[in-house]
Protein backbone atom coordinates (compact mmCIF):
# COMPACT_ATOMS: atom_id res chain seq x y z
CA UNK A 1 0.00 0.00 0.00
CA UNK A 2 1.26 3.23 -1.17
CA UNK A 3 2.35 5.83 1.93
CA UNK A 4 -0.66 8.14 0.66
CA UNK A 5 -3.37 5.37 1.00
CA UNK A 6 -1.68 4.70 4.91
CA UNK A 7 -2.35 8.03 5.54
CA UNK A 8 -6.34 7.75 4.37
CA UNK A 9 -6.58 4.68 6.09
CA UNK A 10 -5.23 5.90 9.55
CA UNK A 11 -7.72 8.31 8.84
CA UNK A 12 -10.52 6.85 8.59
CA UNK A 13 -9.69 3.73 11.06
CA UNK A 14 -8.82 6.75 13.54
CA UNK A 15 -11.81 9.01 12.76
CA UNK A 16 -8.98 11.77 12.78
CA UNK A 17 -8.87 15.85 12.54
CA UNK A 18 -8.34 16.78 9.13
CA UNK A 19 -5.97 18.82 10.00
CA UNK A 20 -4.02 15.77 11.50
CA UNK A 21 -4.52 14.35 7.84
CA UNK A 22 -3.12 17.33 6.09
CA UNK A 23 0.01 17.58 8.47
CA UNK A 24 0.48 13.98 7.75
CA UNK A 25 0.06 14.88 3.61
CA UNK A 26 2.63 17.78 4.42
CA UNK A 27 5.20 15.68 5.96
CA UNK A 28 4.92 12.94 3.49
CA UNK A 29 5.58 15.25 0.62
CA UNK A 30 6.79 18.67 1.82
CA UNK A 31 3.98 20.64 1.34
CA UNK A 32 0.26 19.96 0.67
CA UNK A 33 0.33 18.81 -3.57
CA UNK A 34 -2.62 20.11 -5.64
CA UNK A 35 -2.80 16.58 -6.63
CA UNK A 36 -3.09 14.47 -3.83
CA UNK A 37 -5.44 17.36 -2.24
CA UNK A 38 -7.78 16.18 -4.94
CA UNK A 39 -7.41 12.55 -4.44
CA UNK A 40 -7.76 12.88 -0.92
CA UNK A 41 -10.88 15.24 -1.12
CA UNK A 42 -12.25 12.24 -3.57
CA UNK A 43 -11.43 9.65 -1.60
CA UNK A 44 -12.77 10.89 1.48
CA UNK A 45 -15.79 12.48 -0.28
CA UNK A 46 -14.64 16.12 1.87
CA UNK A 47 -15.32 18.73 -0.53
CA UNK A 48 -11.73 20.12 -1.70
CA UNK A 49 -12.43 23.77 -0.73
CA UNK A 50 -12.59 22.55 2.91
CA UNK A 51 -8.90 21.55 2.47
CA UNK A 52 -7.87 24.62 1.14
CA UNK A 53 -9.52 26.86 3.91
CA UNK A 54 -8.23 24.98 6.32
CA UNK A 55 -4.70 24.83 4.78
CA UNK A 56 -4.43 28.47 3.87
CA UNK A 57 -5.73 29.37 7.90
CA UNK A 58 -2.83 27.58 9.30
CA UNK A 59 0.55 29.30 8.13
CA UNK A 60 1.83 25.68 8.98
CA UNK A 61 0.96 24.35 5.83
CA UNK A 62 2.28 25.21 1.94
CA UNK A 63 0.64 24.53 -1.40
CA UNK A 64 3.76 25.07 -3.11
CA UNK A 65 7.19 23.03 -2.56
CA UNK A 66 9.88 25.12 -0.58
CA UNK A 67 13.25 25.80 -1.79
CA UNK A 68 16.37 24.45 -1.37
CA UNK A 69 17.14 26.61 0.91
CA UNK A 70 14.85 28.44 3.44
CA UNK A 71 15.39 31.79 4.50
CA UNK A 72 13.67 33.45 7.32
CA UNK A 73 14.02 37.56 7.93
CA UNK A 74 12.86 38.27 10.92
CA UNK A 75 10.69 41.49 11.57
CA UNK A 76 9.77 41.82 14.58
CA UNK A 77 9.91 44.30 16.64
CA UNK A 78 13.52 44.62 17.85
CA UNK A 79 14.63 43.71 14.46
CA UNK A 80 12.61 46.37 13.07
CA UNK A 81 13.71 49.15 14.54
CA UNK A 82 17.36 48.20 13.68
CA UNK A 83 16.75 47.98 9.70
CA UNK A 84 14.84 44.23 9.18
CA UNK A 85 12.52 46.23 6.55
CA UNK A 86 16.26 46.99 4.63
CA UNK A 87 16.50 43.43 4.54
CA UNK A 88 13.53 42.46 3.69
CA UNK A 89 13.53 44.49 0.66
CA UNK A 90 17.43 43.53 -0.03
CA UNK A 91 16.39 40.06 -0.44
CA UNK A 92 13.35 40.17 -2.03
CA UNK A 93 14.69 42.51 -4.79
CA UNK A 94 18.25 40.32 -5.01
CA UNK A 95 16.17 36.98 -5.36
CA UNK A 96 13.46 38.78 -7.36
CA UNK A 97 10.57 37.42 -5.09
CA UNK A 98 8.41 38.50 -2.23
CA UNK A 99 8.10 37.00 1.41
CA UNK A 100 5.88 33.76 1.13
CA UNK A 101 7.80 32.91 -1.87
CA UNK A 102 10.26 30.68 -4.02
CA UNK A 103 12.42 31.50 -6.48
CA UNK A 104 12.00 30.18 -10.12
CA UNK A 105 15.18 28.41 -9.48
CA UNK A 106 13.81 26.66 -6.81
CA UNK A 107 17.33 27.55 -4.43
CA UNK A 108 15.30 29.57 -2.01
CA UNK A 109 11.81 30.21 0.02
CA UNK A 110 11.86 33.49 1.52
CA UNK A 111 9.57 34.00 4.45
CA UNK A 112 9.37 37.23 6.98
CA UNK A 113 8.87 35.93 10.92
CA UNK A 114 7.70 37.45 13.75
CA UNK A 115 10.74 36.80 16.12
CA UNK A 116 13.35 34.12 16.32
CA UNK A 117 14.22 34.61 19.79
CA UNK A 118 17.58 36.09 19.38
CA UNK A 119 16.75 39.77 19.63
CA UNK A 120 19.85 41.53 20.43
CA UNK A 121 21.39 39.78 17.44
CA UNK A 122 19.13 42.03 14.99
CA UNK A 123 18.21 42.65 12.33
CA UNK A 124 18.06 39.02 11.78
CA UNK A 125 18.31 36.47 9.03
CA UNK A 126 18.21 32.44 9.43
CA UNK A 127 18.79 30.43 5.77
CA UNK A 128 18.18 26.68 7.05
CA UNK A 129 19.65 26.63 10.78
CA UNK A 130 21.73 28.92 10.37
CA UNK A 131 21.55 32.14 12.38
CA UNK A 132 22.92 35.36 10.53
CA UNK A 133 22.88 38.67 13.15
CA UNK A 134 23.63 42.23 12.62
CA UNK A 135 22.55 42.41 8.92
CA UNK A 136 21.80 45.02 6.89
CA UNK A 137 21.04 45.33 3.00
CA UNK A 138 24.52 44.75 1.61
CA UNK A 139 25.55 41.68 4.25
CA UNK A 140 22.54 39.75 3.36
CA UNK A 141 22.95 40.11 -0.26
CA UNK A 142 26.45 39.16 0.27
CA UNK A 143 25.10 36.22 2.96
CA UNK A 144 22.79 34.80 0.02
CA UNK A 145 25.58 34.12 -2.31
CA UNK A 146 26.91 31.47 0.03
CA UNK A 147 23.82 29.55 -0.20
CA UNK A 148 23.43 29.73 -4.53
CA UNK A 149 25.25 26.80 -6.34
S1 LIG B 1 12.54 40.52 17.01
FE1 LIG B 1 13.94 39.59 15.65
S2 LIG B 1 14.74 37.94 16.80
FE2 LIG B 1 13.29 38.83 18.12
Amino acid sequence: MKNLDRIINNFKTNKGSLIGLLQDISDLYGYLPEKVLEEVSSKLNVALSHFYSLATFYTSFRLEPMGKHHCSICVGTACHVRGATMVVESIERELNVKAGETTEDGNFTVETVNCLGACALGPLVVIDDDYHGNLDGRKAIKLLKKYED
